[in-house]
């Protein structure tokens, strides 16, 4: 049998130690990284999520030294990403009854990724508690940290948390535990923090709230070392780091409208915008256009949206008159959005928003989102059928506290 690793009272590590400089998230792991799983062998025997894909085997091997998987009563998944739910398959298949616990999309995921449809899901909630005979489990929806679906579980009894990414570090240490490392962990847990965790950071605080009410002992992460020794500090630093820094930002919503549709979406934005503490001012740009005052508004504002409805194909109203005198001014530190209502093609807001891409500012589009943040459900250019629905409003809202969240981050 491999050296035991006791993370707290009848709860064993049962991770895979990856020394290979794998390439995550487009960049290459200099320090690999480590896939911990922890197996609580209480009356009711519960893994807690498990390793990655390439490692099914050995993850089963090393489990199999601790308990028959036969045995195993729950397997809880905090996060569907394969690095740490790639050993469920394998351990699906040996533990034949055990029931999977994990949110409501994070079991729609799993269904679908690893064919586990006819599978006993336990699907939880912000707070829902689960008794594993001896211990009990209470489950916190963390969505974005890493990825929509995720959540992280704590031990009552054990004041343990078990954060899956959050509060990981990328070191394939030996040395499991933060108190034994020789050197400070501080700069790979903050570089890790950076990488995975900053680019949501409105969710790491709404996190935090959450944290902050928990007595916390011990923080049993996913990757690299268990924290166990100044445990708080850690916390403090994700906290730090996370809260927004601009303060004072405005915005310039410009659009143009022929019956009061594109309007109303900018209308939305701003209240969105507005919640993020963002000052936004609204111009409707008819056909006489003062561009000396526009040309300022612009000059002083960190994120202008451009908006307008579609006519026969076309722009309305005077914003390409704006669109043609932009492209001479040094925008370089604005972000810009294309939005608009339309009727069936909305060839305006693709229009503007080629515009936009032939200024120097920073167009952002979906593609961009996806690519900084993982988030696919904002769609920009903002593209809306006629009159906002409620669905849209909702979404348009939404949009607008996001892009807000980037511009004070
Ligand atoms: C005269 C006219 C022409 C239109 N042409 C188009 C078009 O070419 N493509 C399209 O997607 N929608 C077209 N529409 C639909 C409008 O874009 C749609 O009604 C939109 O909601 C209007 O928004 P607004 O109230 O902000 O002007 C047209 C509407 C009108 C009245
Ligand atoms: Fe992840
Ligand atoms: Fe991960």
């Amino acid at each position: 049998m491999k050296k035991e690793i006791l993370v707290a009272d009848k709860t064993y590590w049962i991770g895979y130690i990856d020394n290979r400089n794998v390439p995550f998230h487009r960049l290459i792991l200099e320090k690999g990284t480590t896939y911990n799983s922890y197996l609580l062998k209480t009356e009711k025997p519960t893994v807690i999520d498990t390793v990655d894909i390439s490692f099914g085997r050995q993850f089963i091997e090393s489990l199999s030294e601790y308990i028959n998987p036969q045995e195993i009563e729950y397997i809880v998944i905090n996060h569907v990403e394969p690095d740490h739910s790639g050993g469920l398959p394998l351990l699906a298949n040996k533990a034949k009854n055990a029931v999977i616990v994990t949110t409501e999309l994070g079991a729609k995921e799993l269904k679908d990724m690893y064919k586990l449809h006819n599978r006993e899901f336990i699907i939880v909630k912000d707070g829902d508690t689960l008794d594993i005979g001896g211990k009990t489990l209470k489950f916190f929806e963390t969505p974005y940290l890493h990825t929509e679906e995720t959540m992280i579980t704590y031990c009552v009894e054990d004041k343990a948390l078990y954060s899956c990414d959050i509060f990981s570090s990328h070191v394939a240490t030996y040395d499991l535990f933060n108190d034994l490392s020789k050197d400070d962990i501080t700069p790979d847990f903050e570089g890790y923090y950076k990488l995975i965790m900053h680019p949501h950071r409105p969710y790491v605080q709404d996190m935090i709230k959450k944290v902050r009410k928990l007595d916390i002992n011990l923080i049993a992460p996913s990757h690299g070392y268990i924290l166990r020794e100044n445990v708080k500090t850690f916390i403090d630093i994700y906290d730090e780091k996370s809260k927004p820094v601009g303060k004072n930002k405005k915005a310039l919503i410009i659009y143009s409208t022929m019956t009061g549709n594109t309007k109303k979406i900018a209308n939305y934005l701003s209240i969105g915008l507005n919640e993020k503490d963002i000052d936004v001012e609204l111009i409707n740009v008819k056909t006489d256009i003062d561009m000396k005052k526009i040309k300022e508004s612009i000059e002083k504002s960190d994120l202008i949206l451009f908006g307008s409805s579609t006519r026969y194909g076309d722009i309305v109203g005077g914003i390409e008159e704006i669109l043609k005198e932009i492209k001479h001014m040094n925008l370089s530190s604005k972000l810009a959005i294309a939005f608009g209502s339309y009727g069936w093609s909305g060839e305006a807001i693709e229009v503007i928003n080629d515009y936009l891409k032939d200024t120097n500012m920073n167009v952002i589009e979906s593609s961009y989102m996806i690519k900084t943040t993982g988030m696919n459900d904002i769609m920009l250019p903002i593209r809306v059928k006629f009159n906002p629905s409620e669905n849209d409003i909702e979404n348009l809202k939404h949009t607008a506290r996001t892009i807000g969240d980037l511009l004070i981050g």
